[in-house]
């Protein structure tokens, strides 16, 4: 384990000298690009911009929660709307490899003109050391293309910064606590968002449907989790699968789909449990999840995998 100040102190440092002039910084809302945030605008002062990008594909009230989340943090930032240009990016598109490509290029292309803007060629990320270690390379099989990694297309005309490069995520959280982040015990979500939620191809109808479910899953596990019936989950979600089922709504038969709920312990997400949850828990998300979405989600399963053999997203 790092000594947080230590590391803070060495970070600041590099980044003053890596960077002599403005920097944007794509900030998602989550512990490593907000601890990757400010860092650097401990560096740069206001030479430094947080870029928070609503790519259509962000859990339910999450855009008003990572502005509140940034303003408590004191970092500079703005908020791009950007919905429309991510599911044009992934129309049509079902292999999870290739989506997280799509969404990396739609980022970085919206950051270089943000880039431009702003004055600057540099971009700082919040890449961890398992962002890079599983996107593969010379040396390693990719089990994934992290988006911020491999889906970082050839020709982007900005030099990255990523300060958190050799960190594991509980390193993580322990410098973002030492930098006084307010709730450092977030659940991790990842930067493609809810499009490697969903199985197949991504449409504004099936992200509302895995955006509801997985609220339902995000609420009653914190409604346990608070009441003291479970011990805080490492991540808890549920993800659209690309089936078609059949399930009775009164005297009727329909073709619905069908959701996963996967809810799993970990320490550094390079292996994890799932969880022995609560018969209880599951059935009141189950219910919740077919009467909400009526017709349209008319089963729910509950994901036993440790990783390994599975990873903890499912695409
Ligand atoms: P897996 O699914 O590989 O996930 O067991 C390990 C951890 O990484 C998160 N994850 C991602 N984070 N971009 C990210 O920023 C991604 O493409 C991505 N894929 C997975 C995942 O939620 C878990 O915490």
């Amino acid at each position: 384990m790092i000594d947080p100040a230590a590391f803070c102190d060495d970070a600041i440092a590099r980044l003053k000298r890596e960077i002599p002039g403005r920097a944007i910084i794509a900030a998602s809302g989550g512990i490593d690009s907000t601890t990757a945030a400010l860092l650097t605008e401990r560096a740069l002062g206001d030479r430094a911009r947080s870029i928070f990008v609503d790519t259509g594909l962000l859990r339910a009230g999450e855009v008003e929660r990572v502005s509140e989340f940034f303003e408590k943090s004191h970092l500079r930032f703005d908020v791009l709307h950007a919905s429309d240009r991510f599911l044009h990016a992934l129309e049509g598109v079902a292999d999870p490899e290739e989506k997280r490509r799509r969404i990396g290029e739609t980022f970085i292309r919206l950051f270089e003109t943000e880039a431009d803007k702003f004055g600057t060629d540099r971009l700082v990320q919040g890449t961890i050391a398992p962002d890079w270690i599983e996107s593969g390379g010379s040396l390693r099989d990719t089990i994934k293309t992290h988006h911020n990694v491999g889906g970082i297309p050839k020709d982007m005309r900005l030099k990255l910064v990523e300060p958190l490069r050799d960190l594991y995520k509980d390193e993580v959280r322990a410098v973002a606590r030492h930098l006084g982040i307010p709730s450092a015990e977030r659940q991790p979500f990842p930067g493609p968002g809810l499009a490697v939620r969903i199985g197949g191809p991504v449409t504004a109808d099936r992200v509302r449907q895995v955006r509801v479910a997985n609220a339902i899953v995000e609420q009653e596990v914190e409604r346990a989790v608070s009441a003291g019936t479970l011990v805080r989950p490492w991540q808890y979600f549920a993800v659209l699968l690309p089936v078609r089922t059949v399930g009775v709504t009164g005297d009727n038969r329909v073709h619905g789909t069908a959701v996963s709920v996967r809810i799993v312990e970990s320490v550094d997400a390079m292996t994890a449990t799932a969880m022995e949850v609560p018969r209880a828990l599951l059935s009141r998300i189950a219910e919740r999840i077919t009467r909400e979405l009526t017709g349209e989600i008319v089963r729910v399963l509950y994901d036993i995998t440790d990783k390994p053999p599975a990873t903890i997203e499912w695409e």
